[in-house]
Parts: C-alpha cells; sequence; structure tokens
C-alpha cells in the first residue's frame, strides 16, 4: 500500500509546487474516530430555528475567513464590461459573448457566455475554468490567455502558456452543446484572470492590484477567495443581462475550482445554487478523516490556496473549529449538488458524501430534506433532494455522463420541485 500510495502521490503531484512526504491513507479501517461540530458551536447554542441559525452562520463565516480562506471582500468596487466578440454558435442555436470586464478600471478580465438564442433562457451556469476561456469551447475567434494557466500538455500549452492549439481543450468539461440544448446559458472565466496559481501568483492578481479599492491587505485572503470573489464579480456583470435577469444562477465547479465554487456560494446568496464537482479537501470533503489527501500535503503543495495559518490544523484536525458540513450548511437551503468518482480516492468520496449528508441538518431548519440514505449510493444513483449526491465510476475529471446528471439537478433548482 506505501508503494502504491507513494506513486499516486508523485502522480498527484504533477503541478505542485512543494513536495509533501506525507503518506495518505486509502484504508476505511485506519480512518480515526472523530466528532463533528455542531451546527451551533460558534454561538454556544443548540440551533434549532433559522433565525438562529441566520445568526451564527455571518459568525461561521468569519470563522471560515479568519482560520482557511481569508476574507472575502465585501466593499463594492465599479465592475464594466466591453463586448469583444458576439456572434451565433451552434448553426444559430446560441450566441457566444466575450466580455472585457474591468474591475475598479485597473484589472481586466475575460468572461464568456453562451446563451440559448430564440426561447427564453431557463437558468444560467457559471464557473471558473483551469486553463483559459478559449479551452471550454471550439471556436478561433475567442481570444487566448496570456496568463500563467494550470494546463501543461504540449503542443497546446508551453510553460504553462496556452497557444492558439488550445482552442477547444477543455471541451468534455464544458459540453455548451448538452446544456443549451437543454436551454441554459453557461458562462465561464478563468480562475488565473483574478489571480495565477502559484505560491507569488497573488502579485499580479486582484489581491495586490486592488488592495487599495478593496481595503484588504493581500496576505488577509487566499487565492481561494481571490476565485470565489471573482465569481461574484462575474455575476455582477451576468445580472446586467437583460435576458438573464431573473434566471437562477448555478455555480458549477471542478476539484480546486469547485473548493472555491463553494466558498463563493457561502458568501454571496446571490448563487442560488452549486454543483461541486470532486471538490475533495477543502471542498465537500470532511477535513477530520484522514483519508486521501489532508491539510498536510495541500498546503504543503498549494500553500497561496488558504491563508498560511491553516497549515497548523495539519495533524490536528481535531482542534478545527469546523469541517467542511459546515461549509455545504452555509449554503442552505439553496440546492447542493455533490458529486465524486470511485478513482478518485484523493479527493475522498465517502468524506464528500457524509459532509453532504450531514449538512442535511441546516436544510432541515429551513423544512427542506438533505439525504436520508444511511450509506453511501452504488455508482451512478442519484441520491437526495436538496442536496444531491453522485458517485461515478471512473477518474478526477468532468466528463458528458457528470452532465446528465447535472442536467437532472437543473430543472429541479429552477421548478423549486425536490
Ligand atoms: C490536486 C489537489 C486537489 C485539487 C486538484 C485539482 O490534486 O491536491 O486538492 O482538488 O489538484 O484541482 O485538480
Amino acid at each position: 500500500m506505501a508503494r502504491i500510495s507513494l506513486i499516486l502521490i508523485l502522480f498527484m503531484n504533477t503541478d505542485a509546487t512543494a513536495q509533501s512526504t506525507f503518506v495518505p491513507n486509502y484504508d476505511e479501517n485506519k480512518v480515526v474516530n472523530y466528532s463533528l461540530p455542531d451546527l451551533g458551536d460558534i454561538v454556544g447554542e443548540k440551533i434549532n430555528n433559522v433565525s438562529q441559525w441566520e445568526k451564527a452562520k455571518g459568525k461561521w463565516l468569519q470563522i471560515y475567513a479568519s482560520e482557511m480562506y481569508g476574507i472575502f471582500p465585501s466593499k463594492k468596487i465599479s465592475v464594466t464590461s466591453k463586448l469583444l466578440v458576439q456572434k451565433p454558435i451552434l448553426n444559430g442555436k446560441a450566441e457566444m459573448n466575450v466580455w472585457e470586464v474591468s474591475l475598479a478600471g485597473k484589472l481586466k478580465v475575460h468572461l464568456i457566455g453562451f446563451i440559448p438564442l430564440g426561447t427564453p433562457v431557463k437558468a444560467a451556469l457559471l464557473g471558473l475554468n483551469f486553463c483559459g476561456i478559449n479551452t471550454v469551447f471550439m471556436d478561433a475567434d475567442i481570444p487566448v490567455s496570456s496568463k500563467y494557466v494550470i494546463c501543461n500538455e504540449s503542443p497546446f500549452f508551453n510553460n504553462h502558456i496556452a497557444n492558439n492549439k488550445a482552442v477547444g481543450t477543455q471541451e468534455d468539461k464544458w459540453q455548451i452543446e448538452k446544456v443549451i440544448n437543454a436551454g441554459y446559458a453557461s458562462f465561464s472565466v478563468a480562475c488565473a484572470d483574478f489571480e495565477e496559481d502559484f505560491p507569488d501568483g497573488y502579485k499580479e492578481g486582484v489581491r495586490t492590484i486592488l488592495a487599495n479599492d478593496l481595503k484588504v491587505n493581500p496576505k488577509d485572503w487566499s487565492a481561494m477567495s481571490a476565485w470565489a470573489w471573482g465569481l461574484s464579480k462575474m455575476l455582477d456583470v451576468i445580472k446586467t443581462l437583460p435576458e438573464l435577469k431573473n434566471t437562477k444562477m448555478i455555480l458549477h465547479g471542478h476539484s480546486r475550482m469547485g473548493k472555491a465554487s463553494l466558498w463563493a456560494a457561502a458568501n454571496d446568496t446571490r448563487f442560488d445554487a452549486v454543483i461541486a464537482i470532486q471538490s475533495g479537501e477543502g471542498g465537500a470533503a470532511l477535513l477530520r478523516r484522514n483519508f486521501g489527501e489532508g491539510i498536510e500535503p495541500i498546503t504543503t503543495r498549494f500553500p497561496h490556496w488558504f491563508l498560511p495559518d491553516f497549515a497548523k490544523y495539519a495533524g490536528n484536525e481535531s482542534t478545527l473549529p469546523f469541517d467542511q458540513h459546515i461549509l455545504l450548511s452555509l449554503i442552505a437551503p439553496r440546492p447542493l449538488f455533490v458529486s465524486s468518482a470511485l478513482d478518485d480516492q484523493w479527493a475522498d468520496p465517502k468524506g464528500e458524501f457524509l459532509s453532504a449528508k450531514e449538512a442535511g441538518v441546516a436544510y432541515q431548519l429551513y423544512r427542506k430534506k438533505g439525504i436520508t440514505e444511511v450509506n453511501m449510493p452504488d455508482t451512478e444513483v442519484l441520491v437526495g433532494k436538496n442536496v444531491n449526491y453522485y458517485i461515478r465510476k471512473g477518474k478526477h475529471e468532468v466528463n458528458a455522463l457528470d452532465w446528465d446528471y447535472f442536467l437532472k439537478f437543473i430543472p429541479k433548482v429552477v421548478s423549486g420541485d425536490f
């Protein structure tokens, strides 16, 4: 097992910034006993109703901000946009738009949006992409990112910088045509536009460039918060589009972007639902379970994702004031979909399931049902009501099958009929 684990961690470390000597546990029998914090721990009382919970929520957000993700800035800044590209795509079924969005007149980001034509838009999706907006769809008119991106496969990227060949390379993850056919709009922005994903990335990202405008010291937030906050700013732009004013806004994110999506939705209640895909450690998975990735490897390899001080909980998980079921609870009563993949044990699918199930306690306060199943479901069986969970066979990725399941969830978000 140790050898397999070592191979695994070396494999997972391809985009690492520092090596960790941590040996992950993949044996359920070796998971330590733990007890989870209660919703009311933060206010020192049992939470029995929504008004008590709404008060406790603010305190939980503060403690997440001071212990883990850092500040999610609340100061308003100017957000303006200029349309760079607008054209029909998919034989006229949709319109593709690319905006240059200016944050406080100082930082420019690119937002891409695919909007169904000739039919009212039923809902809109927004997600961060890993490698630039031109990777999500095959169209040569989409501007190519000049930022350091997470992808690095030759010949599409050189030293983490995309070239023209990168166009459409992440199409499978986004399934734009499937989403358009179902009547939904889809928006995407590159995480690198807010902060490039390496420890010094913050120096040229929102944390530094907008420090004075947001009145937040760059060291008081993290890349995860920068990405999450960036999603909120994109929502400001989307909300100005007349055809989308009253549609439900659904966040989705894979892996590190899933972590950022959960944190964004916890802070910004304008997001009506969240789909967190294999978000794992620092996302939906319980931190107290010593299974797969832990706080030690994530904070060693990606020190910029969280506040530096979060590393003190490595090996001391029981002293954490929260666990990730609280993060999921902060999304209640809005619909939540947690999704896992069987071969993605690094993300601890069971820890994701247990966390989603436990979040049901917060949903019950609003008379909404979470997950009633006691055990993890079989692969490809969708469980839960307002909190959905599903695991499929296969690896850490987003694919067409995942989207089939997300497209079962979205109509319920729209109708409210869970
Ligand atoms: C690494 C990291 C995970 C993260 C993943 C990803 O594997 O350890 O925490 O979710 O990258 O973002 O793809």
